[in-house]
């Protein structure tokens, strides 16, 4: 039986997305087996592929490390040296283990053959018996295995070699895969990766990451104060913010599956700077506590209060799988009591309490059509976390980001938008400018008639509280089928 590999692992192995091997998968051009693909088919979908060359991969990496502007990492992203010494110790034994079942086999069938030869030798069947005609299939049979070829040889030596770097994790009953760098924990990992794994502390005190290990080695990391009852150990129980990956792992866990699996959360965070990119809107940087993290979902606000003044609806502008540092895009509205203290009154390290997530602008993870990101104004905030989402996911075949403001110049994180263009060749972006909030509206047609089948999207436009409704049915008169339209008002 050729070998069978996820998806995820190819990809890797070849350089591409993993939406282009699903692309090519949809295309009947590869064969899946409950998600893993087969060794061959891979190499003669990518017959260019050069396994020794591993700049391809590292490219793609890169880009998307750069592109999706993650946490920063240590510079040093391989794992570390108790990882790596583990993750080589579980490769050679089961290198041994592989070992000393081809030696019991070609045994077996060195032994068999010459049965077959003895038995002739005493009996003389040479014709058309069962004996004779099993004996020709299996020297023929034998004949016909082929070694493997070069190809696969240098293929299965790269994904031994990726093992010992990356360990993957698949999540049940999700099914969600994802790899482990460096020296992440696996909960680290599961939230870069854009999973909304259950978690609390982030520190091993509250127990709520725990799961379930069904296959597969873990390594604990760092000490932890939850105390795991002995029948839980026994039953693989760990806390995945607390333990890395040795071996390819799968694991039983709590996600999100939407805006209602997040607990309501109250949290002090300190601000870190804030910007002013023009007169219109200012960009608040905050923190929260390293063993208080805010879970949410890309595209979910909060409320944020400070000094009894009255609270404000922000929506956050960050991604979840940077869960420490928030960002938050506020349009200036003279006169906003919060506005104006955050302008006057706020300076590095001051506190700020947030409640929530509230809202259910939050991307169909099972969709498996392409995105439409409309942000209008400061309305690119939750567009923007959606973004960084959708890249971290990883699913969508294409995301097209239209970013309309209303005065020239506007276009605040610009350069950040064009950089993910250049950077990631499923990406694109148009930057759009009107007179007037009104004219919008206008625009749509435009955009629109950029696709040819508005079947294939599903769009998430933040747009003026007052256009809501009009814009929305707009989107749909001009072709979005309604439930693929995802609207939120500015806040
Ligand atoms: S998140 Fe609290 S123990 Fe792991």
């Amino acid at each position: 039986m050729p070998r069978l590999i996820t998806l995820s692992r190819a990809a890797r192995l070849v350089g591409v997305k993993r939406g282009a091997l699903q692309k090519k998968i949809r295309a009947g051009e590869m064969r899946t087996f409950e998600g893993e693909i087969l060794l061959p088919d891979l190499l003669h979908a990518y017959p260019q592929t050069q396994i020794e060359d591993t700049t391809m991969l590292e490219r793609v990496e890169q880009i998307m490390e750069q592109a999706v502007n993650k946490i920063v990492r240590p510079a040093d992203d391989a794992p570390n040296t108790d990882t790596l010494a583990a993750r080589i110790l579980a490769l050679s034994q089961e290198l041994a283990q592989a070992r000393h079942e081809a030696r019991r086999y070609s045994a077996l069938v060195g032994a068999l053959k010459d049965k077959f030869s003895e038995l002739a030798a005493e009996d003389g069947t040479t014709g058309d018996d069962a004996f004779s005609k099993l004996r020709d299939w299996f020297l023929q049979a034998l004949e016909a295995s082929e070694p493997a070829g070069v190809a696969d040889e240098d293929i299965l030596a790269k994904e031994a070699f990726l093992r010992v770097m990356a360990a993957q994790i698949r999540i049940l009953p999700s099914g969600h895969e994802f790899f482990i760098e460096g020296s992440d924990s696996i909960l680290e990992a599961g939230l870069r990766s854009g999973l909304a794994l259950s978690y609390g502390c982030s520190s091993g005190n509250c127990g709520l990451c725990k799961a379930k290990v069904i296959s597969g080695q873990v390594k604990k990391i760092c000490p932890h104060d939850y105390v795991l009852t002995e029948t839980e150990k026994g039953l693989g129980y760990i806390l995945s913010c607390s333990n890395t990956a040795v071996t390819d792992v799968v694991l039983e866990a709590d996600e999100a599956l939407g805006a209602r699996d997040i607990p309501h959360q109250e949290i002090a965070i300190r601000v870190r700077k804030i910007e002013r990119p023009d007169d219109r809107v200012l960009i608040l940087h905050a923190r929260t506590p390293r063993t208080n993290r805010l879970r949410f979902l890309a595209g979910q606000y909060l409320s944020l209060e400070a000094n009894d003044l009255p609270a404000l609806d922000c929506a956050i502008a960050s991604c979840p799988c940077d869960d420490m540092n928030l960002q938050f895009h506020l349009p200036v509205a003279s006169g906003n009591p919060f506005i104006e203290h955050l302008l006057n009154n706020t300076r590095q390290n001051d506190l700020i309490s947030i409640k929530g997530p509230h809202g259910e602008f939050v991307l169909n993870e099972e969709s498996p059509r392409s995105l439409i990101f409309i942000g209008c104004n400061a309305g690119f905030g939750p567009v923007k976390s959606l973004i960084e989402h959708a890249m971290a996911l990883d699913i969508a075949e294409h995301i097209h980001v239209y970013w309309i403001v209303t005065a020239a110049n506007s276009h605040y994180l610009g350069n950040l938008c064009r950089s993910w263009a250049d950077a990631l060749d499923n990406f694109h972006y148009t930057a759009l400018v009107t007179d007037t909030e009104t004219g919008i509206e206008d625009l749509l047609p435009n955009i629109l008639n950029d696709f040819d089948n508005l079947n294939h999207y599903d769009c998430y436009a933040c747009v003026p509280g007052p256009l809501v409704e009009t814009l929305e049915a707009s989107l749909c008169r001009h072709g979005l089928p309604g439930k693929q339209v995802h609207m939120e008002p500015i806040r």
